[in-house]
């Protein structure tokens, strides 16, 4: 067991890395162990990840991901989807209903954190889509996937991670076909001031005290500095745009505290290069 740790580049000196005074992990984007840290702190809170998610958005996430589904069928064009990826699928939420949603579709949930995809395994054993269901382990900067495998590529909650957004972009674009659509769903500055502030007020403060209660200070108090890394909603359709994907558009939900960003890759079946 030991040995097979070590061998796993995923997986290798997973300890140690910056953490909050309660000892748990605080992932810093300036260090080059920044996604170590990443998935060493989203081990550390697996086990209560989705219901303090539920508790930290009172609820709100449970609305948020099957709204980002519909805004996806406004947004593609019409046809049957064969197989979709869901990258950073954690506990498997948004992949499980994926495959609820698109009843012939093959799913993949993809996520580079061991413990989030065994609770995803165990949670999904026994539901009705679990045949159509798989988990795999990979990184987002480098799938392990052919070029054109996917019909559509989703993730939630995962872009504020990464440490290069266009190295995913690109990654993303590579497998998917021509034509293919990729969903971001993302935590964003409210558009409103007013509703800004209050946001602000809560997500800064009451979240990572909520976290420090559950100790877990450090992954709660990394959650809003993490908000501030991610370009703003223009800045990131204008990412997308120079990675491959020239139809995009952004919606906004909750008054823009989070945004669906739908994106359309180019390729020779898509000559389009109109963006609305
Ligand atoms: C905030 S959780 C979101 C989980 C899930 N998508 C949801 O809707 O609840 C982010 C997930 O992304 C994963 N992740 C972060 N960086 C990643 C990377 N570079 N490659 C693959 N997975 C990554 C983490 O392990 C974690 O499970």
């Amino acid at each position: 067991m030991a040995a097979a740790r070590v061998a796993d580049p995923m997986v290798s000196a997973e300890t140690g890395g910056p953490s909050a005074p309660d000892g748990s992990p605080l992932p810093d984007r300036s260090l080059p162990s920044f996604e170590r840290d990443v998935r060493r702190m989203f081990t550390h809170i697996a086990r209560g990840y989705e219901w303090f998610d539920h508790v930290a958005s009172l609820g709100n996430d449970l609305l948020w991901r099957p709204r980002a589904l519909w805004d996806l069928d406004r947004f593609r064009r019409p046809g049957p989807l064969h197989r979709v990826l869901d990258l950073g699928c954690g506990t498997g939420e948004l992949a499980r209903l994926l495959a609820r949603h698109y009843k012939a579709t093959g799913v993949v949930g993809a996520d580079f954190t061991r413990a989030m995809l065994d609770n995803a395994t165990r949670v999904s054993a026994g539901r009705p889509e679990r045949a159509r269901l798989d988990f795999a382990r990979a990184t987002a900067l480098q799938l392990p996937f052919a070029d054109g495998a996917f019909d559509v590529v989703t993730n939630a909650f995962l872009a504020r991670n990464l440490s290069d957004l266009s190295v995913a972009f690109r990654e993303v674009r590579r497998v998917l076909r021509p034509g293919g659509v990729f969903l971001t769903l993302e935590i964003t500055e409210p558009v409103s001031p007013m509703v800004g502030r209050l946001f602000h007020a809560y997500f800064d403060r009451v979240v990572p005290w909520l976290g420090g209660a559950v100790g877990s200070a450090g992954p709660y108090r990394y959650l809003p500095q993490s908000l501030r890394s991610l370009p703003d909603r223009a800045a990131f359709l204008t990412l997308l745009a120079q990675n491959g994907f020239p139809r995009m558009t952004a919606r906004l939900q909750s008054a823009g505290i989070v945004t669906t960003f739908l994106a359309e890759a180019g390729g020779p079946s898509n000559p389009s290069n109109e963006s609305r």
